[in-house]
């Protein structure tokens, strides 16, 4: 993209690269030299800039530690064996961020700033993009109100930034679900889809309830009757019944509209899978796992990408899973997939962008 955007470039004295130890990589422990930001005021978005990664000054009348106006997107970067660096699927971000931005009343970002500073920001890190196998740049981009002021309307001013981390997985081992059916995530005309701040911040409190009895994250179902399973808190989630693919649709808004989602399904249509987005009951999923129907469960995200589900529990019943294996669909995509995001398989979808 040609761009006349003017971004002043601040470099950082010094380089936390030799302290970063990229053999034990921690998801979002480490976060790079610089940080993209720029600032909306008066209608516009201006100020672009680079600058070291560094805390920010907030007045505590900000309006976004009040009402929770925030946002943000995750997306990441790969290095091919050329050493270059590798944007999945950038376009997408950019789009559900200012779908985001819609439902949360905050002005959109424009495609030339994203992609330009995210660019620029790439280029001038591009130390930080990690060449190992499994190992990415986690790319975080966000949009937050700035106003200083307590009352309860859309802030005026806000600030779009950019950071990013070297991470391995964001899970290490195969997760182990509840079925949530008391607390709710989303509820239909509510802000489930979007990648907000706050639907994450409500999710909390259930998810450690789920911890404290052993689970790494919950399956949460629909915010009415929960007799349906919508998302899992930090992916979306499959289920391979059978021969077919079962995941939620994401027309009601009340789920993520997952990229590597996405992804995965595009890539399993055209591996010949039947895929089904349709809502699976609870008592489905528990009536498969009884009949040893249910040969695969995998969560998909960014930051989890390809996550295997070892074990469900289901009305207070665990179900353990058949073992992750080779020639698992969950396998086989996440190979596929990793082939493209690492340069090794042609991108025939047009997902890569070259920094
Ligand atoms: C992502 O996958 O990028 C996310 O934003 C999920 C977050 C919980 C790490």
């Amino acid at each position: 993209m040609k761009t006349t955007l003017q971004i002043d470039i601040k470099k950082t004295e010094e380089s936390r690269l030799p302290e970063t130890d990229f053999d034990n990589l921690v998801f979002g422990q480490s976060i790079s030299d610089h940080m993209f930001v720029a600032d909306y005021e008066g209608g516009e978005w201006k100020n672009l800039r680079i600058e070291p990664y560094a805390p920010l000054h907030l007045n505590p009348a900000n309006a976004t530690l009040h009402y929770g106006q925030s946002i943000f997107e995750g997306m990441k970067a790969y290095k091919n064996v050329e050493g270059e660096i590798l944007l999945f699927r950038p376009d997408a971000n950019q789009k559900r961020l200012n779908e985001s931005a819609q439902r949360m009343c905050i002005p959109e970002v424009p495609e030339e700033i994203f992609m330009e500073g995210l660019f620029q920001l790439l280029d001038l890190d591009r130390d930080w993009v990690p060449a190992k196998a499994g190992a990415s740049l986690y790319i975080r981009p966000f949009v937050f109100a700035t106003d200083d002021y307590l009352g309860v309307r859309p802030s005026e001013k806000y600030k779009f930034m950019i950071f990013t981390c070297p991470v391995g997985h964001y899970y290490s081992k195969p997760v182990s679900v509840k079925v949530e059916t008391k607390y709710t995530r989303a509820i239909e005309g509510g802000t489930g889809y979007a990648k907000a701040a706050g639907n994450y911040a409500g999710s909390l409190y259930p998810a450690l309830l789920a911890q404290k009895e052993g689970f790494d994250q919950l399956l949460w179902t629909d915010g009415k009757n929960h007799q349906h399973i919508e998302e899992s808190g930090t992916m979306n989630v499959m289920f391979m019944i059978d021969q077919t693919l079962v995941t939620a649709p994401t027309n009601t808004g009340t789920i993520l509209k997952g990229i590597t989602r996405d992804s995965v399904l595009t890539l399993a249509r055209e591996a010949g899978v039947n895929v089904e987005e349709r809502f699976l009951k609870v008592d489905e999923l528990e009536n498969a796992l009884k009949e040893g129907r249910l040969k695969e469960a995998f969560g998909t995200g960014t930051a989890a990408t390809i996550a295997h589900i070892a074990k469900i529990n289901v009305n207070g019943k665990d179900y353990i899973l058949p073992e992750k294996n080779d020639n698992a669909f969950s396998n086989q995509v996440l190979r596929k997939l990793d082939a493209i995001k690492y340069g090794l398989e042609p991108d025939t979808h047009e997902w890569i962008q070259k920094v």
